[in-house]
């Protein structure tokens, strides 16, 4: 049998799916990468210096610039046909949970529900002081003081408000890690997709699905470890291969279900 239609078989006939996601679902949407994200204004800076709890305290205006630019540039791109699929498999298996490793909010925007953010969002700002969330207004242009950009400060404890994402060194939202992995300890199949599954502990997400039993199915271009834990490897990009598995599994429901079909 063509792996693509052993995966929609399993998708077809599975009651509840979990869906784990990271960069390469976003990466057709033109979302940089997190280390393609340091071009431009960025290009002379790592990762390792601005996404720390120890750079927010040495430079804030920096850390800050940093990440209102990555959330306009987030504001300036759209879902793409990956994106709308996973929606689609929502539709059709409303149990469904998806747990995302990515800070964007391109599944939300594609009709996701709730999807689980492991490793927080660029658009849940919090006060580094008290925790308060805080609401910004939308990213409509890129900072204009360039890089350094001074972050706001709480309205109720005056703590500097911080990106709402998890950096190097702090442990993954303790609710956000139990319901994802409570989800793939119960799920019959699980698809990641366009993760590299080397970011742990997100990455133990699909193997505690395959302990549990459920068929785990990978959408990736290249081989990745999670190979070796995937039933079914689909190789391709999420935009291409996911709107077909969707297709394939319900074959009566695609042509009346405008979130399958590729844009
Ligand atoms: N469709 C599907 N997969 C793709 C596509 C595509 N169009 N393009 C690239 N990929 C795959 C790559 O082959 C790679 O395996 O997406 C994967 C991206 O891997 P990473 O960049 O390591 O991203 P991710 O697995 O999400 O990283 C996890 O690490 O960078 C930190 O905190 C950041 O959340 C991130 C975490």
């Amino acid at each position: 049998m063509a792996d693509i239609v052993q995966a929609a078989k399993l998708l077809g006939d599975a009651r509840r799916v979990v869906v784990f996601t990271g960069a390469g679902i976003s990466a057709e949407s033109g979302v940089p990468t997190f280390r393609d994200a340091l071009t431009g204004l960025w290009e002379r800076f790592d990762a390792q210096s601005l996404a720390t709890p120890q750079a927010f305290q040495d430079q804030p205006d920096l850390v800050w610039g940093w990440y209102e630019w990555r959330r306009h540039r987030v504001s300036t791109v759209s879902p793409n046909p990956g994106h709308r699929a996973v929606a689609a498999i929502e539709s059709r298996v409303p149990s469904t949970v998806v747990i995302t490793q990515n800070v964007d909010d391109l599944h939300e925007r594609a009709g996701s529900r709730d999807p689980v953010h492991l490793h927080g969002s660029l658009f849940a700002p919090r006060c580094s002081g008290c925790g308060e969330a805080v609401a910004l207004p939308p990213a409509t242009a890129e900072p204009d003081a360039g890089r350094r950009v001074q972050p706001p400060a709480c309205v109720r404890c005056h703590g500097l408000v911080r990106p709402g994402v998890v950096w190097f060194g702090e442990a993954l939202p303790e609710a956000a890690l139990e319901a994802a992995a409570r989800a793939a300890s119960a799920c019959d199949v699980l698809l990641t997709v366009g993760t590299s599954g080397m970011v742990y502990p997100a990455a133990e997400i699909p193997r505690i699905a395959a302990r549990a039993g459920a068929a785990v199915i990978q959408v990736n271009p290249h081989a990745t470890p999670m190979d070796s834990v995937a039933l079914v490897n689909l190789r391709g990009s999420a935009g291409r291969i996911l709107p077909e598995l969707v297709t394939k599994a319900w074959p009566d429901a695609a042509t009346a279900d405008p979130a399958a079909a590729p844009s």
